[in-house]
């Protein structure tokens, strides 16, 4: 036990000392002592993820020796990957999306299952809210592009229709744009929720979707310049399906002609989630049928 002067008041403030044993400074010692530190955490999943996060931060700069001016200039980045996020933009979602981790996450948390529609990533442009449309309506409000009827069934895993399945439909207008990021578009266009029928079958009008870039004029746009990739995403329409008793999905579903379906700028494509475009007369039809589990 020692004591030390604190304040004006010289109040004598008792410190415990655990051990006297100082140990020489080492990359071993110094990740042990780290670790030890956060012994006393009482969530022990909170521990679990601390002790992780600093066994592979220690390793990360062991591996990396950076300089102090590339320590400050990562602490920098992350500062404006901050700054830069508001009520609509989302700097750190696309730092995770961008660089492959939402997707990594999004496997662990949602295994393929036979059956079951194949996840990705929900994206930072969901609204909740959405209109609701009756199966066959439109839920482009004011946008151009060549229509399209996307219609399907939402099944178990048994292959048995769904009925009543809830269908949150979004994608971007023909500028690339989605409703959140642009004022000039009708509120919620281009965004509306369907219901399947008793049959478990549904019908989604609207437009034929278009590639569009991720923002890319920020901090994580300069990243993504910096290792020479672009900053495209590959035409999709997203959907979040959910039902009573079933487990959600949240996927996306992209058009199979797209320049850039191979080298989608946040890894979201699976082979299972690519559909055609049939041309009809007025427009397109795609048909694809979606699989639910149900809830554990
Ligand atoms: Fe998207």
């Amino acid at each position: 036990m020692i004591t030390r002067t604190e304040s004006k008041s010289i109040k004598l403030i008792p410190i415990k000392v655990e051990s006297e044993t100082v140990t020489e400074f080492s990359e071993q010692s110094h990740l042990e002592e780290a670790l030890h530190r956060v012994q006393k955490t009482t969530d022990p999943r909170l521990k679990e993820v601390l002790e992780a996060f600093i066994k592979h931060m220690f390793a990360f700069v062991n591996d990396v020796k950076p300089s102090e001016k590339e320590w400050m200039a990562g602490i920098q980045f992350l500062t404006e990957v901050g700054q830069k996020c508001d009520n609509v933009r989302q700097e750190y979602i696309l730092f995770s999306d961008t660089f492959g981790i939402t997707m990594l996450v999004d496997h662990h948390n949602h295994k393929a299952v036979p059956g079951v529609t194949e996840s990705s990533v929900l994206g930072p442009f969901y609204r909740e809210g959405a209109p609701a449309y009756q199966n066959g309506e439109s839920m482009c409000q004011d946008s151009a592009g060549d229509p399209v009827v996307i219609a399907g069934t939402v099944k178990d895993v048994q292959g048995k229709p769904i009925a009543n399945a809830k269908l949150d439909v979004w994608q971007t207008a023909a500028n690339g744009f989605y409703q959140v990021q642009d004022p000039l578009q009708s509120d919620f266009n281009l965004s509306g929720v369907y219901h399947t029928d008793d049959d478990g079958h549904f019908e989604v009008r609207t437009v034929k979707p278009v590639s569009y870039t991720v923002p890319d004029d920020g901090p994580v746009g300069r990243l993504l310049n910096a290792t020479g990739r672009h900053a495209y995403r590959p035409a999709h329409v997203h959907f979040v399906i959910s039902a009573d008793n079933y487990k959600p999905v949240v996927t996306q579903l992209f058009t199979d002609d797209d320049a850039y379906l191979r080298s989608d700028a946040v890894f979201g494509v699976k082979d299972s989630l690519v559909i055609h475009y049939t041309p009809e007369d007025k427009g397109y039809k795609v048909s694809y049928d979606f699989g639910l589990k149900s809830a554990d």
